[in-house]
Formats: C-alpha cells, sequence, structure tokens
C-alpha cells in the first residue's frame, strides 16, 4: 500500500517536471496509471480553478450572457475532466435550459473514462469528440454556434503549434455568440503566462469587438503591458484549500500548494457593461510587498503598469487600506496615475496621504468594500 502511494507520487512528480520543462510524453493520459495520478492531483486544482472561474463569471455579469436559452459549451483538451466539470456545475444554477457540453482530447480514453465516471448533474449533456488540435478541421462544424469555449492548459504542452491554435481559437471567435465566453487557463509561470497572454493580445487585434472581462481592468484593448519588458508576465494567486491528500502530496513533492495559481483570460464579445469603469481601476498585479518606511506594488491600468508606494508617513485614517491590499484586488485611480507615471525599474509613484482609497472589485469579481481592511 504504501509502495502504491509512494509511486502514485513518483508519477505525480515527474508529471509535474515534464509539463515545467515541455518534456512530457505526447500519449500520458492514454496510461491509465499516469491519468489517475493526473485527476487525482492536478484533477482536484483544475476542479477548483473551473468552480472559481465559473463564481467569477456570475459575479462579474458579463452582458449578453445570462438570460439565454441552453448553453452551447466546447472544452478544449478535458483530459480526466475536473477543470470542465468545475466550470460547468459551477455555471449550471443560472443556465436554467441546461449546458450542451462538447469535450476534445487526443486521448479517448481520458475522455471516456470521464464521462463514465462524472455524475453528471441532469441539466448537463455530454459530447465526445477524440481529435488531435489544432488540427481537427471538421471540429467548428461538429460544435456548430457556441457560448463558451474553454481551453485550460492546453497550451504548454503544444508550443510548436501555438499559430494553429490561433488559427483555431479565432474559428471559434467567429462562432462564438454575441455575448459568449472563451475562457483560457494556463499555469503560473513566466514562459505559460507569456504565451497565454501573447495569444489574447493577437485575438484582441483580429477582433475589434473582443474585450477582456477579467482580469486585465478597464477594458484591455491594447497589448499587454506585461508583456513590455522581455521578462513580465502576469498571474493569479488566489487563496483556496485543498484536500488533506492532496497537501501532503505536495509536500513530499516540495511543492507549496495553498493557493490557485494560474495565468487566465475570460474574453467576451458582448458589448461594454452599462456603468462599468473608464479607465479608472487599478488592479495590484504584485505581490504588495512591505519595505522599510513604505508598502509597495504594481498596479496595473489595463495599458500601463504602475509601481505605487505608501510611505509610512503618508499612512492615515484615509490611505492605511493601501497596506492590506493583495494580489488580484482592484481599487480606483483617483486621476492621478496616468501613463506618464509608467513603472520603470525602481521609480515609484506615490499614493498621497490626503487621498482616500476605493475598492472596486475583489479578485472573484464581488465588489470590494475596502472599509473591512482596517488594521
Ligand atoms: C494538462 S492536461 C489539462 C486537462 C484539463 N483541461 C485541466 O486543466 O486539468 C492537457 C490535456 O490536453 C490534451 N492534449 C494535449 N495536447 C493536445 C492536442 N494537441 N490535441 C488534443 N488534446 C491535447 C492531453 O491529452 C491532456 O488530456
Amino acid at each position: 500500500m504504501a509502495n502504491k502511494k509512494s509511486r502514485k507520487v513518483d508519477i505525480i512528480g515527474e508529471l509535474s517536471r515534464g509539463f515545467t520543462q515541455r518534456t512530457v510524453p505526447e500519449g500520458y493520459m492514454d496510461d491509465p496509471v499516469a491519468r489517475r495520478a493526473y485527476g487525482d492531483y492536478f484533477g482536484e486544482v483544475g476542479f477548483e480553478k473551473g468552480a472559481a472561474l465559473s463564481r467569477e463569471i456570475r459575479n462579474r455579469r458579463p452582458p449578453g450572457f445570462s438570460g439565454r436559452g441552453r448553453l452551447s459549451m466546447v472544452d478544449l483538451g478535458t483530459g480526466t475532466g475536473e477543470f470542465v466539470r468545475g466550470l460547468s456545475e459551477g455555471l449550471l444554477p443560472d443556465i436554467p435550459d441546461g449546458i450542451d457540453l462538447l469535450c476534445v482530447d487526443r486521448s479517448l480514453s481520458a475522455l471516456q473514462e470521464f464521462s463514465g465516471q462524472w455524475a453528471r448533474p441532469e441539466g448537463i449533456s455530454l459530447r465526445l469528440v477524440p481529435a488531435l488540435l489544432p488540427e481537427a478541421s471538421d471540429l467548428l462544424r461538429i460544435a456548430g454556434p457556441v457560448d463558451v469555449l474553454s481551453m485550460a492548459n492546453l497550451l504548454a504542452e503544444n508550443e510548436d503549434r501555438l499559430s494553429g491554435f490561433l488559427e483555431l481559437l479565432k474559428g471559434f471567435l467567429e462562432r462564438l455568440s454575441p455575448g459568449g465566453l472563451m475562457i483560457l487557463v494556463e499555469p503560473a509561470d513566466r514562459r505559460s503566462s507569456r504565451s497565454l497572454l501573447g495569444l489574447g493580445d493577437r485575438l484582441l487585434d483580429l477582433f475589434p469587438d473582443l474585450r477582456i472581462l477579467a482580469p486585465c481592468p478597464n477594458d484591455r484593448r491594447g497589448p499587454c503591458p506585461s508583456l513590455a519588458s522581455p521578462d513580465g508576465w502576469c498571474h493569479e494567486d488566489r487563496p483556496a484549500a485543498f484536500s488533506r491528500s492532496l497537501t501532503q502530496t505536495a509536500s513530499s513533492l516540495g511543492h507549496i500548494k495553498d493557493s490557485l495559481k494560474m495565468t487566465y483570460l475570460i474574453l467576451s464579445r458582448g458589448e461594454k457593461g452599462v456603468g462599468e469603469s473608464e479607465e479608472c481601476a487599478l488592479r495590484l498585479v504584485s505581490p504588495l510587498h512591505k519595505e522599510k518606511g513604505m508598502s509597495w506594488g504594481v498596479f496595473c491600468g489595463g495599458t500601463t503598469l504602475f509601481r505605487l508606494r505608501l510611505k509610512n508617513r503618508n499612512r492615515n485614517e484615509v490611505t492605511r487600506a493601501f497596506v492590506h491590499l493583495r494580489r488580484g484586488e482592484t481599487i480606483r485611480n483617483p486621476g492621478l496615475f496616468s501613463s506618464e507615471d509608467e513603472a520603470t525599474e525602481g521609480a515609484f509613484s506615490d499614493w498621497p496621504s490626503e487621498i482616500p482609497l476605493t475598492g472596486l472589485f475583489r479578485p472573484d469579481g464581488t465588489p470590494f468594500d475596502i472599509s473591512g481592511k482596517e488594521d
């Protein structure tokens, strides 16, 4: 029993290294032992990511998304299925007519096992399409009109096929219904993040009505500012609780699993929502650093990164919430920071002592009442 367990941990370790170093063998999902190890470990995290993004979509209420009939959803690179299960089950309560889900993967055995094991809610129907992407020429026809396209952790295994994936996603965006969503997720490492954000920029170039619903603030339409520097990247890091067995496996591998780390984009072809902010949001995209005499972080305004600092001597009743900000929280730009203040190495813009902080959104899209952030 102990041997079996440690064998599984070894396999998880091998898979993990393979994902990071891009050396994972193409057929790993066809191997029942590797597939089970993937499902037990990465699957649990994937489920939480899918569920978190479904909550975020429901919180952000994308214009034109709700109120439609039965939802047509396509998931690319489904694998053992936990991510799309978290996403579709999480969206279902807002979709009374139910969801038609089509799952695509090069591994037929992974798809079949997922289908056999999923205690699917009544409102969700499932179709499986084994296909090697991105060349699946018939896929767009089989899928028909699409309301939600999701793709999680697929690009990292297909770095040599990125232009093909761009074409495939372009094809899906052309078929995306008005108000429909594209949800793209990759690991939180520099290489995966840059590749996803770069792909997002190319899609924005191709579709003038495409907008980033999350995580970027202010309806970003231009190039991602994190990509402006050769080392830049951006990722999410939200607190999350995992099972004891997962955290034990993680710690025996030297991993830390106490949060959801991912790079993601939720893209929408819908209209801008009524009352949405105009260039006024600043999202904290780094940890908040506390150093001698100050707290600081990198904030994204959608087109520009700002390195904002609150000096301890400027900390008072109206500004002190600054020191409690967490990655992913969005505050109002009081109009003081503009593209001329762009973050350059080591250069700070100061949050003045007399300007109160106003919270806009928490990372999951819920309204952010900053008055709760007291010392
Ligand atoms: C890392 S897993 C991700 C599974 C799931 N989306 C998740 O996030 O947990 C990647 C999946 O994509 C599949 N895959 C990788 N490259 C593919 C390709 N070119 N065409 C079809 N499926 C592919 C693999 O078989 C595997 O099931």
